[in-house]
């Protein structure tokens, strides 16, 4: 019997419906917006594994989200696929009652290998990172000069593993404008949908700068130029991306626009990262520890009491306030710690 959900408010009246974990910190490449090579390095200090909660773990707050209204759970890293056995975690959070949907964003390089296993593990949608469709800017921005085509050869083989494909660009002028139409040619007439991302100010080492973002406007306006477009209604309340679709009946794309026109009043999500610390914001400073209440041997009904507090107390609306004009340079999380 499904057990008593008891659905939870923050400050600004949202609800709690989404839980984003990340399960590794670790990534195999080296995006400039995200983990530059220079700060990144081979000194840098990852989590070690006896930090990182176990999958036990997880399922264990995972299942107490239910109770609380959460009925999405995503799957990020760092690079997710890095994680041992990915798909035994992905197994136990499908039979949690309440969980309709698991996904997962990847950068898709190790997805040849194991979309099959994650899909039979009831995984049925992925999200992958693309930034460019020719080699010599996407070589740039991975920072590990991996070309395009072991990204695409990860894209088949999750649409062959029957998993569905929806695709992240970050664009960032002076990196990959150059990219926008190209990428909506390459992908206009395939079963993938296409979304940009204005380049974000989140963590503390991506150099972001305003001048550097390309407005949600401008990105639709290029491609409406070419291939008209028209607004599309969203799928789901809260839905990050704002869509649209091709005019003459074929394909989608989706812009996500945390700059120039933010979502903070429809945000219903919260972070766990690797390490087991909640952020009940992409661009907090702390988390709450809820590791170490796991590991003091806190009973269920004592984690829910707590996950309940930190939610209502919670106030946080970043993007609308830089929207504000307000300034704010507290230190940040990374972004590649708490996987976007
Ligand atoms: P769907 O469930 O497929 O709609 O996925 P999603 O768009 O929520 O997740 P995904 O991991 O693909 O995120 C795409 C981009 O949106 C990433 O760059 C995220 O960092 C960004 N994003 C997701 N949630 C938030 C959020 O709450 N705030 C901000 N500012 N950006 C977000
Ligand atoms: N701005 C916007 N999106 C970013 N991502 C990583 N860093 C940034 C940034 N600075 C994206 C990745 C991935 C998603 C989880 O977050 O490209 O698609
Ligand atoms: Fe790039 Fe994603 Fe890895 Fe960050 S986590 S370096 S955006 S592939
Ligand atoms: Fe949610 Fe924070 Fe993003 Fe606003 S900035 S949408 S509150 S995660």
């Amino acid at each position: 019997m499904m057990e008593q959900i008891t659905p939870v408010k923050d400050f600004h009246g949202r609800l709690l419906k989404d839980l984003r974990i990340s399960v590794i910190d670790k990534c195999n490449f080296r995006c400039t917006y995200c983990m530059p090579k220079e700060i990144f390095g081979h000194d840098y200090a990852f989590l070690p594994e006896s930090e990182l909660l176990s999958f036990d773990e997880i399922v264990r707050l995972a299942e107490q989200f239910a109770k609380l209204g959460v009925t999405k759970i995503r799957i990020t890293g760092g690079e997710p696929l890095l994680r041992k056995n990915l798909h035994e975690l992905i197994k136990k959070l499908n039979q949690i009652e309440g969980i309709s949907d698991i996904a997962l964003t990847t950068n898709a390089i190790m997805l040849p290998k194991q979309a099959k296993k994650l899909r039979e593990a009831g995984l049925q949608r992925v999200n992958i990172s693309l930034d460019a469709i020719e080699d010599d800017v996407f070589k740039l921005i991975n920072g590990r000069g991996v070309g395009v085509q072991p990204v695409l050869r990860g894209i088949q083989a999750a649409i062959d593993a029957g998993l569905k494909v929806k695709l992240n660009m970050v664009v960032k002028k002076g990196m990959n404008e150059s990219q926008i139409l190209p990428m909506a040619r390459y992908f206009k007439e395939k079963p993938i949908i296409l979304r940009f991302i204005e380049f974000m100010d989140v963590g503390n080492h991506n150099g972001w700068d305003m001048k550097n973002v390309v407005s949600k406007q401008k990105i639709i306006d290029t491609i409406h130029k070419e291939m008209p477009l028209e607004a599309a209604e969203a799928n789901y309340y809260g839905e990050v991306a704002s869509r649209f679709r091709y005019v003459d009946g074929v394909g989608e794309v989706g812009v996500i626009s945390s700059v120039t026109d933010s979502f903070c009043a429809s945000c219903t999500r919260i972070r766990l990262s690797a390490d087991g610390k909640l952020y009940t914001c992409l661009f907090a400073s702390s988390g709450f520890d809820i590791k170490k209440l796991l590991r003091e041997g806190c009973s269920n009904d004592q984690l829910i009491t707590n996950l309940m507090k930190l939610w209502a107390r919670r106030k946080d609306r970043y993007s609308d306030e830089r929207a504000e004009g307000k300034h704010n340079n507290r230190k940040k999380i990374e972004m590649s710690y708490i996987g976007g």
